[in-house]
């Protein structure tokens, strides 16, 4: 008999194509398991599973799996995952660490060019036929040569957007649970902030780059909000849940900080309705990774996980898996 995996959600095709090489292989249709139940129901018959971020992996989840191998998450986030009951319940875990670091990176780029250069509110404007000739006043931004970003995380996508920050000639300062090695900081010419309070006082870009944890939770509160300079950006990509989005949409409508690039919320789907009509705010469907490439990399990844574990492989072969 074929051992059995459930992706959760149509991939790439030709990732699905792979795993059914080797076992039987049902993909659930869109949105079907982001509830608990329809997963704890499902799950006695797999021996592998392959979600999305936004299919909660719980205790119960676990325990009904009793013929469940491994959970290879199609994300290098895995707050969706309760890892410790995976443990107890001896279920190994991937994620897909570097595979999207290139694709985040850039898109975080796009988002903080794009709201501090005001190209949405731009579009809007021609397009709503205001567009007069050219305008010496007209929609004036930051630049981002000479400012000042600081990156929370600084991790592999937050080290790759501060190589590309360093090429538009932008100044690094950082905050992280550890500091990184000298050697590290001087490829950047990143500056240690200890504190995230220091760090919002100081930067003209705040962009998130942490893995969503207790303690990370709401770590972008009302209060480092005003701490931050009236006209500093703020971009995520990370996880909707480190941001207090009440309180970023009340500091846009108050215009306490000066713009805001968001790609993913705190009750996805749903996005705070304040939010949608703040001001100088580009808001995006968590796209970060969306590229055609990485996409792909992101499935054979986890699929590569799925296979190693499900023909016996030593874990210790299978570089993506989550140590307990
Ligand atoms: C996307 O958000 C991911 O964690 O891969
Ligand atoms: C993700 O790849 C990270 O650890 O920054």
């Amino acid at each position: 008999m074929p051992k059995r995996v459930l992706v959760t959600e149509p991939i790439i095709p030709s990732v699905i194509d792979t795993l059914k090489k080797h076992f039987e292989v049902d993909v659930g249709e869109r949105g079907t398991y982001n509830n608990e139940q329809a997963l704890v129901e499902d799950i006695p018959r797999y021996h592998a599973l392959l979600p999305m971020l936004s299919n909660p992996v719980t205790e119960e989840v676990f325990r009904a799996g009793q013929r469940l191998q491994i959970v290879a998450n199609h994300a290098v986030g895995y707050n969706n995952i309760d890892l410790e009951a995976a443990h107890r319940n001896r279920v190994h875990v991937a994620n897909t660490p570097g595979v999207l670091t290139e694709s985040c990176a850039e898109f975080t780029l796009g988002l903080m060019l794009a709201v501090s250069r005001r190209l949405y509110e731009a579009q809007e404007f021609l397009l709503e036929g205001n567009f007069d000739g050219w305008d010496p006043l007209g929609f004036l931004g930051m630049e981002l040569r000479g400012s000042t970003l600081g990156i929370v995380g600084m991790g592999r996508i937050g080290q790759a957007v501060a190589k590309r920050a360093r090429a538009m000639g932008m100044e690094i300062l950082y905050h992280n649970r550890s500091r990184l090695p000298t050697d590290i900081e001087k490829r950047f010419e990143a500056g240690y902030c200890a504190g995230i309070e220091s760090l919002a006082r100081k930067a003209d870009i705040l962009t998130l780059h942490c893995p969503l944890t207790e303690e990370t939770t709401h770590l972008i509160d009302g209060n480092i909000l005003s701490l931050m300079k009236e006209e500093a950006l703020l971009i995520n990509t990370s996880r909707g849940p480190v941001v207090d989005e009440a309180a970023l949409a009340h500091a846009l409508h108050e215009g306490t900080i000066g713009g805001a690039g968001i790609d993913v919320f705190e009750k996805e789907p749903e996005v705070h309705p304040r939010l949608q009509t703040a001001p100088h705010c580009l808001l995006t469907p968590h796209i970060a990774s969306a590229s055609h490439k990485t996409r792909k990399d992101i499935g054979m990844l986890a699929a590569n996980a799925v296979i190693g574990i499900l023909q016996g492989k030593s874990p210790s072969e299978i570089p993506n898996l989550i140590q307990p």
